[in-house]
């Protein structure tokens, strides 16, 4: 592990808040220059009582509290994880940690989700892209191919955005057998899915990144909570490297608040894998739709005989997909995010008006 992180991040010394200096219980916090006589607003927790939370003081640097109940959810021991502000940070944050700009490289696997590329480009490291096969699955021969003595990290998305669907379970892990660099495994859409999540898999592969969200099953893409989840080791790493509060107090108490709330969480799961299926059933009346892409996520791929002009057409009718066409592999492809009921009812009913 100790030679894959640069040099630089094994020799830095992180910065050191007031809030990681103390741990014990005080009554008077005079070490953070914060305001003491308060904040002129408070944040209140729906259903629950209480003076609300103290926004005038920096937050737990750390998230222990939200990581127990984190924990509890996912199975995984708080040490283990990893919160960052979205799941773009936990990218990012993998970037400055084992990438040596200029230097080093990653494999990504197009078409796949933009940001891994994005944040390549923006940390100034080569992301060698190496292209689903025809089926939407990894070639794990032309991964294997692509790896040199700089390649770092290996991106693997799955259940996979824009086509929707689970990666091989053994061509993971033959990647996790055969590179030596780190696999992130991005599941932001697991709960959609049949397949079980890689998080057994942590205690066995110490090279192995394992990301969440709470943006998308949990419905909290506002409050900007990525996950990821890892050996202590990288956790540890990631911990030097992020911002000292990178989550701020009111994701970490709301955060906190909704996973307390499995049930509603479960049963809006189960809504959106019901609807997956009867936007999928309505889709395949329509001629000029030529292919529904099976959906492990709470959208679905569609191939169409236009995608631009289907696209500005639903513009048209106030209703937004995102056209994937300039995607490799998706030519006319358009991606349909799954509404509530009524939303997926207008979708239909405007594309019976589509001539
Ligand atoms: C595969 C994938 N990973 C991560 C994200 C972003 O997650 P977050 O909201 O936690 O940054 C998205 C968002 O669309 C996504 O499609």
């Amino acid at each position: 592990m100790d030679d894959l992180v640069r040099e630089n991040i094994k020799k830095l010394k992180p910065y050191s808040s007031a809030r990681s200096e103390y741990r014990g219980e005080a009554e008077v916090f005079l070490d953070a220059n914060e305001n003491s006589y308060g904040s002129p607003v408070v944040l209140t927790i729906p259903d629950e009582k209480g003076p609300g939370a103290q926004l005038h003081r920096y937050p737990d640097p750390l998230q222990w509290q939200l990581k127990k109940e984190l924990s509890k959810v996912k199975g995984v021991p708080p040490q283990n994880i990893f919160v960052g502000n979205g799941s773009d940070e936990v990218i990012d944050i993998a970037f400055r940690i084992f990438c040596e700009p200029g230097k080093d490289n990653v494999i990504v696997c197009p078409p796949t989700y933009g940001m891994y590329r994005v944040c390549a480009d923006i940390n100034d490291v080569e992301a060698k892209e190496i292209l689903l096969t025809d089926d939407f699955q990894l070639d794990v021969e032309g991964i294997l191919a692509a790896i040199d003595k700089n390649t770092k990290l290996i991106f693997i998305c799955s259940p996979n955005n824009p086509t929707g669907n689970n990666m091989n379970r053994l061509d993971i892990e033959v990647l996790l057998n055969n590179f030596h660099g780190i696999i992130l495994i991005d599941e932001a859409y697991i709960n959609f899915s049949n397949q079980k999540p890689f998080l057994q898999e942590l205690t066995e592969y110490e090279n192995l990144v394992v990301m969440h969200t709470l943006s998308k099953a949990w419905g909290l893409a506002a409050l900007r909570l990525g996950l990821g989840f890892a050996s202590e080791k990288i956790i540890d790493l990631f911990n030097k490297v992020k911002p000292p509060y990178n989550i701020n107090q009111s994701s970490q108490q709301l955060g906190l608040h909704a996973l307390l709330s499995l049930k509603e969480v479960n049963i809006n799961i189960k809504k959106t894998v019901e609807q997956r299926d009867w936007v999928s059933t309505e889709l395949r009346r329509f001629k000029f739709i030529k292919k529904i892409f099976p959906s492990d996520s709470n959208f679905i791929l569609v191939e169409v005989d236009d995608a631009d002009k289907i696209y500005q057409y639903l513009l048209l009718q106030r209703i937004i997909v995102r056209n994937r066409t300039k995607e490799p592999l998706c030519k006319n492809c358009i991606r349909i995010t799954i509404g509530t009921t009524e939303e997926n009812k207008k979708l239909i009913k405007a594309l019976e008006n589509y001539a």
